[in-house]
């Protein structure tokens, strides 16, 4: 299964790849995150990309792009099915990146569009909180951790994202609007477009995750 998450800030992208990424086997690439890796690490990468970050604004796309490109071309290990989260976020990207699947013969076959509401996103959004170390996704109300402020897991500091403050997260609505929602028709067109309720929560939009790869495959076998 090769597939593109798509959907607005809060939508959900990461915690789904999260969940799914191991019952599905698959390798999980989150622009978001390579990017906010490269900043914590001060490469020049990073430092550019916070400029961008920091305010709510897309990185440029040559920049963006690169990374995937080198991502699927660099020979690094990749799994059969992967998962993008944050790529495509401009029809630039989208076209640039058939072109890199073209090149590597691993075109995509669905695109996932995770739609939501504004006030449902910015609960999201406010609440969210990361671990430090191992990067899993809770919410103060949604999910919390047993213990405030603790990974469940790792036991790393939980912190609240820069960009996740009311100002940004208007930024990057309005971004997201005029950058990002013409995407959805961009592969309407192609017919691989499938929309799910990402109002609903994460085990509803898991679920219907699944059966939709289930469908996938069972067409890919006849
Ligand atoms: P990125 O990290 O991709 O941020 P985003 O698209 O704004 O998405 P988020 O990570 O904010 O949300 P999400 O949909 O993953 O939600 P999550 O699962 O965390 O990008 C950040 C920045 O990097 C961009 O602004 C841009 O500057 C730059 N960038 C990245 N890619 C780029 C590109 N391709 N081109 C140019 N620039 C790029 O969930 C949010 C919260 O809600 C969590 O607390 C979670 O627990 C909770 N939650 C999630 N789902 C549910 C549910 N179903 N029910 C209840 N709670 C839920």
């Amino acid at each position: 299964m090769k597939l593109v998450l798509l959907g607005p800030p809060g939508a959900g992208k990461g915690t789904l790849a999260q969940l799914l990424k191991d019952s599905l086997d698959i390798t999980h690439i989150s622009t978001g995150d390579i990017l906010r890796e490269e900043m914590k690490e001060g490469t020049e990468l990073g430092q550019e990309a916070k400029k961008y970050i920091d305010n709510g604004e897309l990185v440029p796309d040559e920049l963006v792009t690169k990374l995937i490109e080198n991502r699927f071309k660099s020979g690094q290990e990749m799994k059969p099915s992967f998962m993008l989260d944050g790529f495509p976020r401009t029809k630039q990207q989208a076209i640039d990146l058939d072109r890199i699947l073209a090149d590597v013969n691993k075109p995509l076959d669905v695109a996932l569009y995770m739609k939501s509401t504004l006030p449902v996103l910015i609960q999201r959004l406010t609440g969210r909180r990361v671990c430090k170390n191992c990067g899993l996704l809770y919410h103060i109300v949604n999910k919390p951790p047993k213990k405030e402020g603790v990974c469940d897991v790792c036991q790393g500091e939980l912190y609240q994202r820069a960009d996740d403050n009311k100002d940004t997260i208007e930024t990057r609505m309005d971004v997201y609007m005029k950058s990002t929602m013409p995407i959805i028709e961009y592969y309407k067109n192609q017919r691989i477009l499938i929309e799910v309720d990402a109002d609903k929560d994460s085990d509803t939009v898991q679920e219907i995750l699944m059966k939709t790869v289930n469908e996938n495959t069972k067409r890919h076998n006849h």
